[in-house]
């Protein structure tokens, strides 16, 4: 039985305090249940003061992206290994936005993820076609590329214990969700591919969420879908409320 992780995906937004707040907040009314993990991404600088508030709670706290490399000159890079030492516990890899502004690739995100692994951090991988790619029937083998190539060289523990996050790029921030059926047969097709490629053992153990304008009002229906098995959030994430009501669908 896999658990469902609802992560929240703040990109860059709050200042420390408001950060602070919500994790003392979120920590102390979270849900106890086995059933469900849920997890803050947060920007760099919150990192440490975070994972100190969310000691002893069931919330976990995620880094946005890391550098591959070890240590070394990389100017204003971040490394798993500071990651780690902070007690972050898992970290996003390859969002769409990282692939679009900062020249993210398959294969920096491939390196990333063994690097994560590396440093003892789950890696919560994002893919997902656009909208030009949608109507070009290409969904499917877009995100089977990318997940491929994310998970090249792992044993099948590693497959088993990544974390994809499915986002249809037209989904994100725009208020256009996937229908529950849409998003469901990416899910389902990315699980056929990882049984394939790696192992059904792997597969049934992969956690795949969904990503893209999920909100109170529409988690249920996804999350009720036999592929989804949780979901990355970026705005309704950012009150402590909403966050709250999207951890407790997962129950
Ligand atoms: O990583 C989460 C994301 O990109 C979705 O953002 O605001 O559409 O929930 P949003």
């Amino acid at each position: 039985m896999r658990k469902r992780i609802i992560a929240g995906n703040w990109k860059m937004n709050k200042l420390p305090n408001e950060a602070k707040q919500f994790v003392a907040n979120v920590s102390k009314k979270l849900p106890q249940s086995e059933k469900v993990e849920a997890i803050v991404c947060a920007p760099f600088p919150y990192l440490p003061a975070l994972v100190d508030e969310a000691k002893g709670s069931n919330l976990k706290i995620s880094a946005q992206n890391m550098h591959f490399e070890e240590n070394g000159a990389f100017t204003g890079e971040v490394s798993p290994a500071m990651l780690q030492d902070i007690g972050v516990t898992h970290v996003i890899i390859g969002h769409s936005e990282r692939r679009q502004y900062f020249a993210e690739t398959d294969e920096s995100v491939n390196k990333k993820v063994h690097a994560a692994f590396a440093h003892e951090l789950t890696p919560i991988v994002c893919v997902g076609e656009t909208l030009q790619q949608r109507e070009a029937n290409e969904t499917n083998t877009h995100v089977e590329k990318q997940v491929s190539a994310a998970i090249e060289g792992l044993t099948e523990e590693q497959v088993a214990a990544t974390i994809i996050a499915y986002e249809p790029i037209w989904a994100i921030g725009t208020g256009k969700t996937a229908t529950s059926e849409q998003a469901n047969e990416v899910c389902a097709h990315i699980r056929k591919v990882v049984a394939e490629k790696v192992s059904q053992h792997a597969a049934d153990n992969m956690v795949i969420q969904y990503g893209g304008s999920v909100k109170p009002a529409n988690v249920d229906e996804l999350l009720a879908q036999s592929d989804i098995d949780g979901a990355l959030v970026g705005g309704a994430s950012l009150e402590a409320d909403s966050f709250l009501q999207l951890v407790e669908a997962g129950i």
